[in-house]
């Protein structure tokens, strides 16, 4: 099929273009991201293969289908930004990749943790200009300590089961609890509970409308004082502004994100030459207990690897079948956003 590949950065273009070997996809890449003002780039084109900051609503996917497409091939777990309703009203199939390496986004987790908990991140540079002095990197023992995981599907599940073996006490919030962590020694608890019982809380849910600002101001008052929060997961889970209220009072101890609600638009790109002009976000890295990356827990070779075979997987499958290999349906609600 001919693919028009939106946000396609360097990676994407050499792991879908190795992938592609010995299939006869036709890749067509754009590093502008899919929006109304790009869209007619793919014009023509049957699918669109894009990423978790393209944002596809109801009016972008009617224009598209009215000029070909059929097929939205999602590079990603996540489909959040995609109007799966508009897509089946139109008749367009959408596929996404649901598990590629849930490993990469739990070792980042851990990442987050330590760096904020052992200040590695200011201890490299202390070290490089000959400041060896320790005031300021005081951090905790994680043994002992107890860890909140909220959603245990495949990288919260991991996340648990690395905690554990750091000698944390671990609790968890699904709807549905995991089997293994249960055997393991993970007990389920409400949300509300949870929060007020941890040391460390790490989101790992979808983004629905039963998670968007989960973590909000009142969630925050029941949080330990001093909590290290982390969100791996998708920005809008957490409300920055309340998170930001939190980190001035000290309610929040510190703070680990690899998604922001607005990360569309700033993530992705060299912007180092530029001012940032979103506040909030300028506001939280003033704060020397935040770490923030730029969406990249996913960002491993073995990941990148899977993710490319896979979606073009679900492309061969749709241009063979009209079936992709892991469509994205409302119903039954999916199992794993
Ligand atoms: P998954 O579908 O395997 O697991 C999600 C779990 O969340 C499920 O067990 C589900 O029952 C649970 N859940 C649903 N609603 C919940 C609620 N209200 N409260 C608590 N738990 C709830 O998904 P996976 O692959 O583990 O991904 C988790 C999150 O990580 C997703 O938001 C995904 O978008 C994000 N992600 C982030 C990446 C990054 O690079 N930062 C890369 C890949 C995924």
């Amino acid at each position: 099929m001919r693919i028009a590949v939106f946000s396609a950065r360097p990676y994407d273009q050499q792991f879908l273009s190795e992938a592609n070997a010995g299939l006869e996809h036709e890749l067509v890449f754009f590093e502008a991201p899919l929006s109304p003002a790009t869209r007619r780039l793919a014009a023509g084109f049957e699918a669109v293969c894009v990423f978790v900051n393209d944002e596809l609503n109801a009016d972008l996917l009617r224009d598209m289908q009215a000029e070909g497409l059929r097929l939205v091939a999602l590079r990603a777990s996540g489909f959040n930004n995609v109007d799966v309703a508009a897509a089946q009203d139109c008749r367009i199939t959408v596929c996404r990749v649901p598990a590629y390496s849930p490993h990469a986004v739990a070792e980042h987790t851990l990442a987050l943790i330590l760096t904020l908990n052992r200040k590695t991140h200011r201890a490299f540079n202390r070290v490089r200009e000959g400041n060896f002095a320790l005031d300021g990197l005081l951090g905790f023992d994680l043994k002992g300590k107890t860890a909140g995981v909220v959603g245990t599907g495949a990288i919260g599940q991991i996340v648990c089961e690395i905690l554990l073996g750091f000698g944390c006490e671990v609790v968890a919030h699904d709807p549905s609890p995991n089997r293994q962590l249960l055997e393991q020694g993970v007990t389920y608890l409400p949300v509300e509970e949870l929060l007020s019982r941890c040391d460390i809380v790490s989101l790992h849910c979808p983004l629905t409308e039963a998670t968007r600002h989960l973590i909000d101001g009142p969630a925050i008052a029941r949080m330990k004082p001093g909590v290290m929060l982390i969100n791996t997961s998708r920005g809008a889970v957490v409300d920055t502004v309340a998170v930001i209220a939190g980190l001035k009072s000290g309610a929040v101890g510190s703070l680990g994100l690899d998604v922001y609600e607005e990360e569309a638009g700033l993530f992705f790109e060299d912007r180092s030459a530029r001012f940032i002009d979103d506040d909030v976000f300028a506001r939280l890295l003033t704060f020397p207990n935040v770490l923030v990356t730029g969406h990249q827990a996913f960002f491993t070779r073995e990941a990148l690897e899977a993710i490319a075979q896979i979606t073009l997987a679900n492309v061969t499958a749709f241009e063979s079948t009209g079936r992709a290999l892991h469509e994205v349906t409302l119903e039954p609600a999916p199992a794993a956003p």
